[in-house]
């Protein structure tokens, strides 16, 4: 997988290469290829076609970080300045819409349509999730629902189409493709919930990209919605003025000092521990194997993460 991908990234430009360099020489986690690769054995189902899915997944997977930088005006990602910071956001849209261009050139060479078509979808379904999380911006009052569609859509989306591609690529095996799809959407939400926890309490330096962004952005995640709908009428202001406060510097800690922040991670953080053992017991119908027993543990993982 990781030879493919930076084959497939590579470019003669050099303007291009200068910044397929940058953003190939520090490696996020890979966890969506991982989960092609797992979910192709978990359920017998590997092909040589495989590798070349993950490493597909994973450039559309850094197209869509490219591009949500520039929406978030983030500065550092996988621990390296991020492109639009680095060059700018015209460079940085060009960028990423050269890796989907390399992504979806690179699945027209496989066998089978199906890969195209799920991740199509998939791709589509992401820019959907990103289109209403902006819409909604500013909502306090969204219902918990709302939000993990949105979470669902952006980011869950692309987990459940790795681990349905893994387990049904070339095709008719549906059964098998549902029970990862469902399998890889639960594990993708939590994903998204954990990142939006990290946001609020993690540190940069060990995250390795721009903490606090979802408050200078408006966005209201999980553990926030969960403090908002739970406190006083003043607090509730506060909160307000904290988001929407022209000028206003360094929102995460004034919003700390505004409101208690634990009830609300705690919250969130159950919800996506319910998310990943309901998930973890779904594919106990499968056969005893390691790859079964590693997909687990990439979900006890996305629960224990800090970066
Ligand atoms: C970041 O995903 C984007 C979200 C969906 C929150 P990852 O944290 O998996 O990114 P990398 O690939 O490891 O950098
Ligand atoms: C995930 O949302 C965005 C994508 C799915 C592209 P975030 O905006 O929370 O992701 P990070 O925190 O920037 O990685
Ligand atoms: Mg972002
Ligand atoms: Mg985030």
């Amino acid at each position: 997988m990781r030879t493919i991908l930076e084959a497939q990234i590579a470019e003669s430009s050099r303007a291009v290469s200068d910044m397929t360099d940058h953003v190939g020489r520090f490696r996020g986690k890979q966890l969506r290829g991982a989960l092609v690769l797992l979910a192709g054995d978990a359920t017998g189902n590997a092909t040589d076609e495989h590798p070349a899915i993950a490493a597909i997944v994973e450039m559309i997977h850094l197209a869509t970080l490219v591009h949500d930088d520039v929406l978030d005006g983030a500065k550092v990602r996988r621990r390296v300045a991020c492109v639009n910071e680095r060059w700018d956001n015209q460079t940085a849209v060009l960028l990423g819409d050269f890796l989907y261009a390399r992504a979806f050139g690179l699945s027209t060479d496989l066998s089978s349509r199906l890969a195209s078509r799920v991740l199509s979808d998939a791709t589509r379904r992401i820019c959907v999730g990103e289109i209403e999380q902006a819409a909604l911006r500013y909502d306090f009052e969204m219902p918990q629902e709302t939000y993990e569609r949105i979470a669902g859509a952006k980011t869950a989306v692309l987990y459940g189409a790795a681990c349905e591609l893994g387990a049904r690529y070339p095709g008719g095996r549906d059964e098998a493709g549902a029970l990862l799809s469902q399998f890889g959407n639960s594990i993708g939400l939590a994903f998204q919930i954990i990142d939006d926890c990290l946001d609020l309490v993690g540190e940069e330096e060990v995250v390795g990209k721009s903490v606090g962004n979802d408050i200078e952005d408006g966005k209201i995640t999980l553990p926030v919605l969960h403090v908002y709908e739970h406190t006083d009428e003043a607090t509730r202001a506060r909160m307000r003025d904290v988001y929407t406060g022209v000028g206003v510097e360094k929102r995460l800690s004034k919003l700390r000092a505004v409101v208690e922040l634990r009830p609300g991670i705690e919250f969130a953080l159950a919800r996506a521990q319910a998310l990943v053992r309901e998930a973890q017991a779904r594919i106990q119908t499968l056969p005893p194997s390691t790859s079964r027993e590693a997909l687990c543990a990439l979900g006890d993982y996305v629960l224990e993460r800090s970066w």
